[in-house]
């Protein structure tokens, strides 16, 4: 595997790549990111990751300095998967100026749910995806359908930028007893970590109760989140969307049954986790 930092470099060793599936992290990698890997091996050739802890997506409150780095791990799990260039650029090699052009989502899909709690957040996100995208000139991209939102909204962008990137959807990893894995989850403590599958759980009671055609949605999201506060959790929001667009659905959305997801985040402790779960 070649670990590339250089942009020039990158495009080099790329030159002439016609397949080239890219699956960007932030590194800190798990099963869940190699999962990514492994589907991305089925769409084309050569694999290229990217490692790169993007600041535009942090809030100044928000964990960027303690974001876990752990690169030589990184590196060998990479290896093993087969990946052909690793591109780990610097802040100094991404962002060599101020990075004043960015990408300025819409507002109905921006501002809502994580748009909401994590003001800039999808602004960061895109605009560092288009960048990486320039420079991989991947054929076709994976993301994870854990952050559904995220995945949703480089999908669009895709589409109304007309970029020549497929955007492939991978399932969530989960643990045995469910829980969503993600980097974040380094930060519960052994107590938090037995008490964090309830997030699923939750998730799975509301999309149940969805099925059965509870009309009432409201009700539902409002008592699945004092559900969890009884637990000692502080959700963000747990929401049932349309799938489409992440908007709420009409009384004849749900008569109809039209494809839904219930999505939630939630702090536990000083770690917010987020999961969804398509009904
Ligand atoms: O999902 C992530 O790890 C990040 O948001 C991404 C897509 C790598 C952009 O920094």
């Amino acid at each position: 595997m070649k670990i590339i930092s250089s942009i020039d470099e990158l495009r080099d060793q790329l030159r002439g790549q016609l397949r080239t599936v890219f699956v960007p992290t932030m590194g800190n990698l798990h099963e869940g990111h190699l999962s990514l890997m492994r589907l991305a091996r089925k769409h084309g050739d050569p694999i290229v990751a990217s490692i790169f802890v993007n600041r535009l997506q942090f809030g100044p409150n928000e964990d960027f300095d303690k974001y876990p780095r752990t690169f030589h791990a990184d590196v060998e799990k990479l290896e093993k998967e087969g990946v052909y260039v690793l591109f780990a650029p610097t802040e100094r090699d991404l962002y060599p100026e101020p990075q004043q052009f960015r990408v300025n989502p819409p507002n109905d899909l921006g501002g809502i749910l994580e748009g909401e709690f994590r003001p800039g957040f999808f602004t960061g996100v895109t605009t560092v995806v288009l960048k990486l995208f320039s420079c991989v000139q991947p054929k076709s991209a994976v993301f994870g359908k854990k952050d559904y939102q995220q995945l949703m909204m480089v999908r669009n962008m895709c589409r109304q930028f007309a970029l020549p990137t497929e955007i492939i959807a991978a399932e969530t990893y989960r643990a045995e007893d469910g829980l969503a894995l993600s980097s974040r989850n380094m930060y519960l403590s052994e107590q938090e970590r037995a008490e964090a599958p309830a997030l699923y759980r939750t998730l799975n009671e509301v999309a149940e109760e969805v099925r059965q055609g509870q009309p009432d949605i409201f009700t539902l999201e409002r008592d699945a989140m004092a559900r969890l506060a009884a637990r000692g959790w502080k959700p963000d929001y747990i929401s049932i969307r349309k799938r489409i667009d992440l908007q709420p659905p009409s009384a004849g959305d749900i008569a109809q049954a039209e494809p839904m997801v219930v999505l939630a985040a939630a702090k536990l402790g000083v770690t917010r986790l987020i999961d969804n779960l398509e009904v």
